[in-house]
């Protein structure tokens, strides 16, 4: 596999770019293509949801693209849910993996909160906890901010600290992961969306991994007047909010190649605990359960805001080895790849969480992994 990693850097390594190149957009009518549906019940956070497959996702009208040309991805708020049973929802894992040298931009207009509502943007390796996790967007409840956190096996910690975000776990092999809470203004919640929303940048590098987060007023030019299929410059992005150097966690050995995730879950492992659910939300129902005061009965008004709104999502990478070290850099994210990069996302609950563990774990198989790479290949070869 290393072996392979290295033919593919080779291979892209070819054509140096400055800046970022585009290898994958999500947006628009084709938001949705390049992504597997779990259809399953949330048996990795114990949340009380039913993530739908995608026919039923389509169906109910809980994964769909707008007349504005956004994805909307939401929770059911129409259904009037008895005792014992859990809500729909969604969870997609990208059916592309994006290795070293990726840049992800995700576009944001709304996204989902209020009591007993755990959403996320973020990624992981197949074979988890050892391929790592990157949480970009992450919070839950009421929370007034976003958290960013990466999760590791165990030798990897958060050291310095060239960030804007303030440093809330330094042990990335802890349930909680290394948390870095967002400190700028309207990250989350109703103040999000009435800012218009924003973009998260996240650069996974074997430098390390960086991510930056504007509300609306603040998205620089370089984002703002980007296109499907512009290459983007990062250098004038300034101090990321969230840096995690690889001085104190080697990304190479730490990281595999990742899948992106969007899910919104209910209740479960964070936002459910009756530490966590009192502490913001408990003495919002009659019983202060997360579950009976929230999931059970009807959606509406309870779960309106629980939807993300989308405008788009954008892989990006350098196309060249980023660092001096053995960094197997270089792209990933075949657009037209005529390899299905499926992982059927199954998981272990393996750990208990205090904290923003997304707790997942992909039992893809190393000839998987293989086929994925050699797709990468190809794919971006038909690009170039
Ligand atoms: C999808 O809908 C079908 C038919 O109603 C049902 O049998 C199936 O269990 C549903 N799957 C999920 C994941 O909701
Ligand atoms: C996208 O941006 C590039 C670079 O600025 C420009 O050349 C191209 O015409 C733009 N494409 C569209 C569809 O606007
Ligand atoms: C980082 O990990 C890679 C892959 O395991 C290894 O080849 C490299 O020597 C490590 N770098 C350092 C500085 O330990
Ligand atoms: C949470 O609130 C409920 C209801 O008010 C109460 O019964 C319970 O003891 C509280 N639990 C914690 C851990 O504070
Ligand atoms: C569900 O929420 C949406 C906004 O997300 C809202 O437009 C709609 O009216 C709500 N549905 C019901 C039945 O209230
Ligand atoms: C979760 O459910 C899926 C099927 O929906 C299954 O493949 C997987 O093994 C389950 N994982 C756990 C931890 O139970």
């Amino acid at each position: 596999m290393k072996t392979l990693l290295r033919l593919a850097t080779a291979v892209l390594g070819v054509s140096a770019v400055a800046g970022f190149d585009i290898v994958r957009d999500y947006s628009g009518q084709n938001f949705f293509s390049g992504w597997d549906f779990y259809g399953g019940w949330d048996n990795l956070t114990l949340g009380d949801v039913w993530w739908l497959d995608q026919s039923n996702a389509t169906t109910q009208g809980l994964a769909y693209v707008n007349s504005e040309g956004n994805a909307i991805i939401k929770v059911d708020n129409t259904t009037n849910v008895p005792l014992g049973q859990k809500r729909n929802s969604i969870r997609i894992t990208s059916q592309d993996v994006y290795d070293l040298g990726s840049l992800w931009i995700i576009d944001v207009n709304h996204i989902p909160y209020g009591c007993s509502v755990w959403p996320a943007f973020w990624t992981f390796g197949p074979n988890w906890p050892q391929d790592g996790e990157i949480d970009i967007i992450e919070a839950i409840n009421v929370m007034g901010n976003n958290q960013m956190a990466i999760h590791t096996t165990s030798g990897c910690t958060h050291g310095s600290q060239n960030q804007l975000g303030t440093t809330i776990g330094t042990d990335c092999s802890l349930p909680a992961g290394c948390v870095v809470a967002e400190t700028s203004p309207n990250s989350y919640n109703s103040g999000f969306a009435a800012a218009g929303g924003g973009v998260w940048a996240t650069q996974f590098d074997a430098t390390g991994i960086y991510i930056w987060f504007w509300s609306r007023p603040n998205v620089p030019t370089s984002i703002a007047q980007a296109n499907a299929t512009s290459s983007v410059d990062i250098s004038q992005w300034g101090t990321p909010h969230a840096s995690y150097l690889a001085d104190t966690c080697n990304i190479t050995q730490y990281f595999s190649p990742q899948n992106l995730v969007i899910d919104i879950t209910l209740c479960g492992d964070w936002a459910g605990t009756q530490w966590n659910y009192n502490a913001s939300c408990g003495n919002s129902g009659p019983t202060g359960l997360c579950y009976n005061d929230c999931v059970v009965g009807p959606g509406s008004p309870r779960y309106d805001e629980a939807y993300f709104d989308i405008s788009y999502i954008r892989a990006y990478t350098t196309g060249v080895a980023t660092s001096s070290s053995t960094a197997t850099a270089t792209s990933a994210g075949a657009s037209s790849s005529p390899i299905g990069i499926t992982a059927p996302p199954s998981g272990s609950n393996s750990q208990g969480s205090s904290g923003a563990s997304r707790l997942k774990s992909d039992s893809r198989t190393e000839w998987g992994i293989l086929i994925s790479i050699l797709s990468m290949v190809i794919g971006a070869l038909s690009i170039s």
